[in-house]
């Protein structure tokens, strides 16, 4: 699949939109709304790019649960050969429920609790991505107790201004809480070769994410390899990986994807040179295009000069408008009856519950369908409860046939762990 197509999975055919063989009204009145629907060959096709892009070095891809840790993705991934990136203990129990192996588990996260770094030790996963210096003593320590060595990686701030779309996404710029410092890195990596109950086996940063431009990898890239040839000339002989992270970009709307071409050509021979086996992690460029968001228009209203367009999803569903001002493209699943100027905006009582604001839409009616593209990461994963409102199904695809591979919430699930009868302590 090319770069510039988008959300390849998903096309109107005599003006009904698909997701590959099966019309998303079907969908619809199966699954009932809102619904998330992912494509099965968008993801295969976007993982198979991205392994392809760098096949000319060893490498592991690690996919990122953040983006979309539903089982059935989980299960698709690790047939085309993914390993998992979890940043909890609940991204461990997920990623070991949907098989993988702790071998073939990342363990990462700013703020791993010394229950979860214990888990991801008694897990044996492959590697620890280890935040700072207390959290490496932290793990030292766990694994002391169990007499055995952690698998470590230690996760360097590179410190590179990247070009994110939101500030929220930035990560590996200077004054970040995610990895260690820059100028202490060296000292921590040091550090973890000499004690006694850890392994160094990698060094890792994370850019942040939506990245366009590839030049930031290699700036970063090239930091850690150096880190690396000062480790070895230390007498560090341990290193085996070289963890880049995630953060290659999806197209939205207008953005320019990647170069991937430009990024193996950057990036691929510095990590040959480096001796070392790359790791990728990435989450939104392997299932971003390959969601929609299917909704139901509720009602019509013209307000304040404004036309609205009021649906049943919002912000629960999906946070990414409201949250980091993102646009995603919104579609009527049925041809066109016009086209009209309105905010197209949810059930949730907030003035911040939008999908898009001022936007050119399909003159809608109460009843229509709408679909909301790209939304196969940072989309359910984000869904909340708020407004007491019950999380809706996902639908996987594949070919002819689709699945529902999560139930949509009952009003039940919303007060399961409540307890009705509190035992009062004191
Ligand atoms: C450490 C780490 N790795 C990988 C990812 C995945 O990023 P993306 O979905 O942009 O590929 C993230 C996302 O925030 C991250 O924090």
């Amino acid at each position: 699949m090319g770069q510039g197509v988008l959300s390849a999975g998903f096309a109107r055919s005599a003006g009904l939109l698909r997701c590959e063989g099966v019309p998303l009204d079907t969908i619809g009145e199966v699954a009932g709304t809102p619904s998330y629907v992912y494509s099965t060959s968008t993801i295969r096709n976007r993982y198979d790019l991205l392994s392809d892009t760098i096949a000319s070095v060893p490498h592991r891809i690690h996919y990122t649960l953040k983006a979309n840790s539903n089982r059935a993705i989980l299960r698709l991934v690790r047939s085309l050969g993914a390993g998992a990136d979890v940043v909890s203990g609940g991204e461990l129990f997920r990623a070991r429920q949907a098989g993988f192996t702790g071998e073939e588990i990342i363990f990462g996260g700013v703020g791993k609790t010394a229950r979860e770094l214990a888990e991801a030790l008694d897990a044996r996963v492959l590697l620890v991505n280890v935040e700072s210096e207390m959290e490496l003593h932290l793990v030292d320590e766990i694994a002391a107790r169990r007499r055995i060595r952690a698998p470590v990686s230690i996760r360097v701030n590179p410190e590179i201004t990247v070009d994110a779309a939101h500030q929220y996404i930035r990560t590996g710029e200077r004054g970040q809480k995610f990895g260690v410092p820059f100028d202490d890195a060296r000292r921590v990596a040091e550090l973890a070769a000499t004690l006694p109950h850890v392994t160094l086996l990698g060094l890792d940063m994370h850019l942040g994410s939506q990245l366009s431009r590839v030049d930031p990898y290699r700036v970063g890239t090239e930091r850690l390899t150096s880190i690396a040839a000062d480790l070895r000339a230390r007498g560090v002989g341990s290193l085996k990986y070289l963890d880049i992270g995630g953060g290659l970009g999806v197209r939205y709307d207008s953005e320019e994807p990647p170069d991937l071409a430009r990024f193996a050509e950057s990036v691929l021979p510095l990590v040959a040179a480096s001796g070392l086996q790359l790791i990728m992690e990435p989450g939104r460029f392997v299932v971003g295009n390959a969601g929609v968001l299917l909704t139901r228009v509720l009602y019509r209203k013209h307000s304040g000069g404004k036309e609205y367009v009021i649906t049943d999803a919002g912000m629960t569903e999906l946070l990414r408008p409201s949250h980091y001002g993102a646009f995603h493209r919104i579609e009527a699943v049925r041809a066109d009856n016009g086209h009209i100027r309105a905010d197209v905006v949810g059930p949730v009582c907030e003035s911040g519950d939008f999908l898009a604001l001022d936007r050119d839409v399909q003159n809608v009616r109460p009843g229509d369908l709408l679909a909301v593209f790209d939304v196969g990461a940072y989309g359910f994963v984000m869904a909340s409860n708020y407004n007491s409102r019950t999380r809706g199904a996902e639908v996987l695809v594949d070919g002819d046939r689709f699945a529902i591979v999560t139930e949509r919430e009952r009003y039940e699930t919303l007060v399961q762990q409540e307890v009705d009868d509190p035992e009062w302590r004191s």
